[in-house]
């Protein structure tokens, strides 16, 4: 927690012929990251009475830190069962992060966004492992079962205050924008901002990373794939188009090639 000594902005005003106020450089402390101000001379009791409740908060940090590690922990460790997603939620954080930064989104919902790429298949804890790692279609029941992780996963996180915007985003991250994705069957603009971009995100990393049934598809012909699909109705379309800015640079598009079959 840093501090600065109430005083020092207002010598360097004096200093500099500028004129200072105690609330101008209070406002400049907060801006420049202090917590908290005591003024000189220091009273004992005030500093104590302070320090003890810089502690208190230090603790509730502490705990709010040691809950949010144990999620990330665990998100991890379902990851780990399937090979093939190794790294899939960091990089799905990194790509979320990206377009929370390129659409200009306020800070909070980087930050959710950061957060729900690692934990968003949380609920997959509660899917058994054979269903979870099977290579094969799944079977009816097997998807009925699959399709509980968001729901499974908004419950595990909404405890956590910290994680405000999360447990929408992870409910949602399964819903297509024409109504025919799950849990809710929620259409356009109904899905959270979040969990539409959190999908585009989720998409390309898997189209671009190798799968048990197939290879790791070039670039350009994941995001052909992914216009078509935007034009099916699936996903929001000027999301993958803010995506593929990110992921292609200035650099111009290998592929504007034919659409696999099959997805
Ligand atoms: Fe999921």
């Amino acid at each position: 927690m840093p501090y600065f000594e109430v005083g020092w902005a207002q010598k360097w005003a004096q200093s500099n012929g500028v004129k200072h106020t105690i609330s101008d450089e209070r406002i400049q402390g907060i801006a420049c990251g202090a917590d908290d101000f005591l003024s000189k001379p220091v009273n004992s009791q005030e500093l104590l009475a302070r320090t003890r409740s810089l502690l208190r908060l230090k603790a509730f940090t502490d705990e709010l830190e040691n809950a949010e590690t144990v999620l990330f922990s665990l998100a991890l460790s379902i990851e780990a069962k399937d090979p093939y997603t190794k790294g899939h939620c960091d990089r799905l954080a990194n790509y979320s992060v990206a377009m929370a930064d390129r659409l200009g989104l306020p800070q909070e919902q980087g930050i959710a966004l950061r957060r729900v790429g690692i934990v968003h298949d949380i609920g997959k804890i509660a899917v058994p492992e054979h269903i979870l790692v099977k290579k094969g279609p799944l079977t009816s029941d097997e998807w009925a079962v699959m399709k509980q992780h968001p729901g499974v996963g908004e419950r595990i996180c909404s405890p956590l205050k910290s994680f405000r915007f999360v447990p929408q985003i992870i409910r949602h991250h399964h819903e297509k924008m024409d109504g025919s994705g799950y849990p809710d069957g929620l259409k356009g603009d109904q899905i959270p901002l979040g969990a539409r971009i959190l999908q585009v995100t989720d998409v390309f990393d898997a189209l671009t990373t190798d799968r048990p049934y197939r290879a790791a598809l070039p670039r350009g012909f994941a995001i052909a794939t992914m216009r078509e699909e935007a034009g099916r109705g699936w996903w929001d379309s000027s999301l993958v188009e803010e995506l593929v800015a990110i992921v292609t640079g200035s650099q111009k598009l290998v592929a504007e090639a034919e659409v696999p079959v099959g997805r």
